[in-house]
This record gives C-alpha cells, sequence and structure tokens, in this order.
C-alpha cells in the first residue's frame, strides 16, 4: 500500500480505536500503533527521503497534520480517562465525613458493685476507713477468733466449702463472712478502729430466689474507749436514712451472733414493710482477748450485711438470680 493511502486509512480509523479506548494502558497500546516510533506514521515519515522534493512536502504536511490530529485526539482522550479513574478511585476511597460516629456499647459498673461503692461511700463520710481481706482465709479467722465454738452448725461441710489447702484438714476455707477481717484488722492495729470491709463471701447454699453460693457483704467494725449500743444505733440508723431515704424508720430486735454481745438484727420499713437489714452488735470481749486487745480497756460495735439484700430492697428485685444473669437487658435496667 502507497504510504498517502496507509496515513489516509489511519486518519480514517484511528479516532474510531482512540475513542473506544476504555482506560490508560489501552490507550498507550493504540498510542504506540498510530502515532509511536513503530507506527505507519513514523514508516511514513522514514520513506519521506525517497520522495522527490515536491511530493515529499505534501506528503510531509499530510503527515504532520494526520500526527498532530491524532496525538491531539490521544492527549484530550488521555486526560478523559485519567480523571475518570481518579473519579473512580477517589468514589471507592470516599469517607462520608457528615456521617455520625459509631458508638460503641457503653459499658457500666454492676448493680452489685454500685450499691457495693454507695454503702462504702456512706460509711467513709462518717468517717470509717475501707479494706478488704482474703477470700481463702483459715478457719481460725472465719470462726475461732470470732469466738464460734467448736461445735458451731456453721462450720460443718454442710454450709461451709472447705479448700484442700492447708496442713490439716478443714484449716482453709472460702469465708463465709467478711466478719474475719475484724480479726485481722485489730491484730494489726491499735485502737481506735474504724473500718468497713466489702468482698466476696461464699457458702454451701443451693441457688434459689433468696440465695446464691457466692454473695457479698459489707462489714463494719467501730473499736474505741467508750463506744456505746447508742453509737451503734445512731450510726446504723443513719446509714439507713442515707440508703434509703430521710424518713427511713429502723427497729432493733435481739438475735444472736458468737462475736457480739448483746446482739441485734436491724430492721427498715422501707416500701411500707419492716424488713431485716443487718446483723449488728456490741463486739464480744473474747474478740478482744483472740486479737490481742484488752477487753477493760475498749468497746465497740460491729455489723454486717448482705450487698445483694440492700440491692433488692431497694430496687424491688424479688429473685436474687436476675442479679447474677448476664442477660445486657436485665443490666441495662440499673444504669
Ligand atoms: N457475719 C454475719 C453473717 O454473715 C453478719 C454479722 C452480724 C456481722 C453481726 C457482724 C455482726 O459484724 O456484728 O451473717
Amino acid at each position: 500500500m502507497e504510504a498517502a493511502e496507509t496515513i489516509a486509512e489511519l486518519a480514517r480509523t484511528a479516532p474510531l480505536r482512540i475513542a473506544a479506548t476504555t482506560d490508560l494502558d489501552e490507550l498507550a497500546r493504540v498510542e504506540a500503533e498510530t502515532v509511536g516510533k513503530q507506527s505507519p506514521i513514523a514508516a511514513a515519515r522514514r520513506g519521506l527521503g525517497a520522495l522527490d522534493p515536491n511530493e515529499r512536502r505534501d506528503a510531509g504536511r499530510r503527515i504532520n497534520e494526520v500526527a498532530a490530529e491524532l496525538s491531539e485526539l490521544i492527549e484530550l482522550k488521555r486526560s478523559d480517562l485519567a480523571s475518570g479513574e481518579q473519579a473512580a478511585r477517589l468514589e471507592a476511597d470516599a469517607v462520608d465525613v457528615t456521617l455520625p460516629g459509631r458508638k460503641p456499647p457503653r459499658g457500666t459498673h454492676h448493680l452489685i458493685t454500685r450499691v457495693m461503692d454507695e454503702i462504702v461511700d456512706i460509711f467513709v463520710s462518717l468517717g470509717y476507713t475501707v479494706t478488704t481481706g482474703p477470700e481463702a482465709e483459715t478457719e481460725y479467722y472465719n470462726f475461732t477468733a470470732l469466738n464460734f465454738p467448736y461445735a458451731h452448725p456453721s462450720r460443718l461441710e454442710t454450709d461451709t466449702l472447705y479448700l484442700d489447702y492447708g496442713s490439716v484438714p478443714e484449716e482453709v476455707l472460702l469465708r463465709t463472712h467478711t466478719s474475719p477481717m475484724q480479726a485481722r484488722y485489730m491484730e494489726e492495729h491499735d485502737p481506735p478502729v474504724f473500718i468497713v470491709v466489702p468482698g466476696r463471701v461464699f457458702r454451701r447454699d443451693a441457688m434459689d430466689a433468696t440465695h446464691t453460693p457466692v454473695f457479698h457483704q459489707v462489714e463494719g467494725l467501730a473499736v474505741a474507749e467508750d463506744i456505746t449500743f447508742r453509737d451503734l444505733k445512731g450510726t446504723l440508723a443513719q446509714f439507713a436514712r442515707e440508703f434509703f431515704g430521710p424518713e427511713t424508720e429502723v427497729k432493733f430486735l435481739p438475735h444472736h451472733f458468737p462475736f457480739t454481745e448483746p446482739s441485734a438484727e436491724m430492721h427498715a420499713f422501707t416500701n411500707g414493710k419492716w424488713l431485716e437489714l443487718l446483723g449488728c452488735g456490741m463486739v464480744n470481749p473474747a474478740v478482744f482477748e483472740y486479737a490481742g486487745y484488752d477487753p477493760d480497756a475498749v468497746t465497740g460495735f460491729a455489723f454486717g450485711f448482705g450487698v445483694e439484700r440492700m440491692a433488692m430492697v431497694r430496687y424491688g428485685i424479688t429473685d436474687i438470680r436476675s442479679l447474677y444473669d448476664p442477660d445486657v437487658r436485665v443490666l441495662e435496667q440499673f444504669r
């Protein structure tokens, strides 16, 4: 084919090929094949030398025109494709800054923790110090130092969870109450003592609406030179007013605990009825003796209560098991 015909053919077909390209790589291939070094344009230019001068001028002009036209089309197409590709990339990577952020679900303290903290805070505001003790306890601190007789039923395996630990059988157990810290604390500190002890306790109980084998208590101990039963009543009545409301009435009924003498149960009038809230009493002199205090030099009172029970009374919860239900719908009610 004559060079002139080849160029004419190229001028007809190349614009269509250029227009039909869909990406930059394909356009680069079309460019190489139409105006590049191996293209008919380049071949035609190389052939110009063989023509006579007149023909050469016309043919050269025609080649340049076609080359310039095609190059322009290629450039236009290139910027077209480039901006299209960029737009596609931008769209794929787009971040919509006007979208609201994703909120992670908000956690909160469990109701038991909250009520325990609140109880402790009330006593801290009355001047008490917070201390905690071990959950694996010796039978000495859990029972003996608290004046439990050797034959006390609480010591039986039917009530207490013993651990396979220690040098003799039944030496180590899961504490059944927070009271052992009374003895531990007095061994380490001289009077006066004003402490509260929050913590977890364990009993060999089957689960039902009012029992769980693991629950929480807050223990209190006040020891100084002239502590009386009036101090006990005043302190615990104040606690009840702070926890249940300023009008809350309380009453004390006789009871028995080995580590207090006399002992009492405090009841409070809430939600239209009297409810037992806690155990308390004047520290038994025998407990002072075990701890190394002189029972003629000091007096004191002690109290202990269940945190779950406080939460249930205040929030009208009738089944203790709901406090241990991991269903967030239960937990979310007490945010
Ligand atoms: N430790 C007792 C219990 O778990 C509660 C108690 C009663 C604690 C009277 C005391 C107290 O400190 O004085 O049932």
